[in-house]
């Protein structure tokens, strides 16, 4: 049986910029600009990069949300079989509707703050018309139970409850119509430190249980380290490159992702933080460089580089990366916590002199020996 879930092919989210009294469409903004993915049953699959690159127009546009410019986006519903999200009729929309749906960042402001959590869980099943009466308040309970609130807490207004709870609830009711994808929004970046790690359990606990597939958007490398099992990279529009977590974060073939990898913190105590491999500004979506749209700030760019575009190809082992000089390049990923250990047991107390602004040694060595444990 394929195990793909969710293909993307070419999609474009352009949004016209209007100018003038008569508003006039002067350019445009191209949010998402040709991006392909492929997502898996089963796996998480991360979006990243920079703030602006397109991440959530990619997400919102693969449901639907916002109406594609062009490309194919093909789900496999589990009755209706392979679909395309883009050209689909209000119809078969409403019908696979139920089976991708989206958690939002803020859980502040995704939940109507006038209706009762009951209220807002039902929506989905009522809308739908799944269930009523006395079956639609058993699942109610059921659903709250389920993300670790109570059957009692229906009957409160939002307010009640912190940002952790509000986002169970947000996430009880994404799963009250037995969703098969998940387009989970930077769904822990509003949240203290503590409540995210929490969030993120009960999210993988939930995909577990419900064989759930989540695409997860985020800007944080840390949670997606944890959380992924494969990652796609976005820089102004388009993917950049994908691999699994391992390859993606460890041995990157792409320079971007090497970049945005530097901003990491390092787990090696004796160097608290990297430099910053990623300079200058973010190119406008509206006027994109020619070329690689990287060479303006990439440290290794040539003269191909302003004029060709590379494309995204598949370097080895189903790792793919857009950079006309994958194959030489030698980039640094992210530290691995066990090679820091090792080169800390390699190291001669005397040597391993205190950083500026780091702990002393012993100090160090003693943290590292705390975190490997
Ligand atoms: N409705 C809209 N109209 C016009 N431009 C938009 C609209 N929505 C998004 N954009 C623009 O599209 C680009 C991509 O925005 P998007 O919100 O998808 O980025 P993002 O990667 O999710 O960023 P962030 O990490 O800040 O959430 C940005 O330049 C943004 O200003
Ligand atoms: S194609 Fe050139 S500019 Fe783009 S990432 Fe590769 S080396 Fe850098
Ligand atoms: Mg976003």
């Amino acid at each position: 049986m394929d195990d793909t879930l969710l293909e993307v092919t070419d999609l474009k989210k352009y949004f016209p910029i209007k100018q003038g009294f008569l508003k006039r469409t002067v350019g445009h903004v191209r949010a998402v600009d040709g991006v392909n993915l492929s997502v898996k049953r089963g796996e998480t699959f991360a979006v990243v990069g920079e703030s602006g690159c397109g991440k959530s127009t990619t997400g919102r546009t693969i449901l639907r949300l916002e109406e594609p410019t062009g490309g194919e986006v093909v789900f496999q519903h589990s009755e209706l079989g392979k679909i395309n999200v883009e050209t689909a009729s209000a119809k078969v929309l409403r019908r696979i509707r139920p089976e991708m749906q989206i958690i939002f960042q803020d859980p502040f402001s995704s939940l109507d703050s006038r209706m009762t959590v009951g209220r807002i869980i039902a929506e989905p099943m009522i809308i739908n018309n799944t269930l009523s009466g006395r079956a639609l308040r058993d699942r109610i309970a059921e659903l709250l139970t389920v993300v670790g609130l109570r059957p009692e807490h229906a009957s409160r207004y939002p307010h009640a409850f912190s940002g952790g709870q509000r986002q169970r609830i947000g996430i009880a009711r994404a799963l009250a119509l037995n969703p098969k994808l998940i387009v989970c929004d930077e769904p822990v970046s509003a949240l203290d430190v503590s409540v995210q790690a929490q969030v993120l359990n009960l999210l993988e606990d939930l995909q577990d249980r419900f064989d759930l597939t989540y695409l997860f958007i985020s800007h944080d490398l840390s949670v997606v380290e944890h959380i992924a099992d494969r990652v796609a990279v976005m820089y102004v529009g388009q993917v950049v490159e994908v691999g699994t977590t391992d390859q993606l974060f460890y041995s990157p073939k792409m320079p971007y992702t090497e970049a945005l990898l530097s901003s990491l913190p390092t787990p090696d105590p004796r160097k608290r933080t990297r430099p910053t491999l990623l300079m200058g500004d973010v190119p406008s979506p509206a006027n994109p460089p020619s070329g690689c749209y990287f060479h303006t700030r990439c440290p290794y760019a040539q003269d191909i580089c302003k004029q060709e575009a590379p494309p995204l190809r598949d370097i080895g082992d189903n790792h793919l990366a857009a950079c006309h000089f994958s194959d030489e390049l030698q980039l640094k990923g992210a530290s691995r916590l066990s090679e820091v250990s090792a080169t800390l047991a390699a190291t001669p107390q005397s040597a391993a002199a205190p950083q500026p602004g780091g702990q002393d040694s012993a100090a160090s060595t003693a943290s590292a020996q705390e975190a490997t444990k």
